[in-house]
């Protein structure tokens, strides 16, 4: 099969479009990974060309050795990924010792990965590990709201989880582990990526203060998703603040009675009283 013939590349190529409607993504802002599976690699095997170098990736991730993962290109803008896949996307694969990749397909005339391809690896190989292998994607956007938050709220994770799941009943629900919070620090580095990456440990989402957002799915349709939740309920506490504030809200009690009729577990630390 032709690697543009595929789900998992018509599914990927689906969320850059959607998500660059939703305005997340000006000009090159954002970027999107998703790990390959056995059988779809073994779909698209004859379009592979397994000639090229090996890169260093800059971090070390030998869970995910021998692994392949379709890619944004850096400085590549999503709403041109549907128009032009093979210059905007890759495949590239990642070698034995989890150090370097090679391109594989697309990334046409010298492209790259995206510039946060180590944010994306280290979180891929934390939730690899911690979900028996059922998360494959990370996804990056600059989503409007959400950073706007962080010029306003404290950098931390229980006031970003508990504001958040306030806005919205299902909130708690979609995502009942939390947010993180990054401080601001230099993009595209080791340094954030490690970081990203031991947050992911606990959650599904990372804020990175005055940039963006990371969050993990085990599918496109779930990353994307928790991503829209997240920054509706941001959009809708911009709001909140911008009204003036709360008048009346959910109560850490409200919460708890949530968590028993949905069979969800809330950790207790996020269900402070104000
Ligand atoms: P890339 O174009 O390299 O993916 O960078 C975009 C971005 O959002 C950096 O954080
Ligand atoms: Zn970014």
């Amino acid at each position: 099969m032709k690697v543009e013939d595929s789900k998992f590349v018509k599914d990927f190529i689906k969320l850059t479009y959607d998500a660059w409607l939703k305005g997340w993504h000006e000009r090159n802002g954002g970027n999107l990974s998703y790990r390959i599976s056995e059988d779809e690699i073994k779909g698209v095997e004859e379009e592979l060309d397994q000639n090229s170098e090996f890169i260093s990736i800059g971090v070390s991730v030998p869970n995910l050795a021998n692994e392949y993962f379709l890619v944004t290109g850096s400085g590549k803008y999503m709403r041109n990924v549907k128009l032009a896949p093979k210059a905007n996307i890759g495949i590239v694969k990642i070698d034995g010792n989890g150090e370097n990749y090679k391109k594989v397909w697309g990334l046409l005339n010298g492209a790259n990965p995206t510039s946060e391809f180590p944010s994306h690896l280290m979180s891929h190989s934390v939730k690899k590990e911690i979900t028996d292998g059922r998360n494959r994607v990370i996804y990056h956007a600059h989503a409007t709201n959400l950073i706007a938050l962080t010029f306003v709220l404290p950098l931390d994770s229980r006031v970003f989880t508990r504001e958040l799941w306030e806005m919205a009943t299902e909130c708690p629900v979609i995502f009942p582990s939390g947010i993180g919070v990054v401080p601001w620090m230099v993009p595209g580095g080791t340094a954030i990526a490690k970081e990203t990456s031991k947050l992911m440990r606990e959650f599904d989402v990372v804020v990175w203060a005055h940039h963006g957002v990371f969050a993990a799915g085990e599918t496109l349709d779930s990353a994307f998703g928790l991503m829209d939740t997240v920054e509706k309920s941001a959009e809708i506490l911009v709001k909140v603040l911008s009204m003036g504030g709360k008048r009346q809200t959910i109560t850490a009690s409200d919460f708890r009675d949530l968590a028993g009729a949905f069979h969800v577990t809330l950790p207790e630390k996020f269900l402070y009283e104000k």
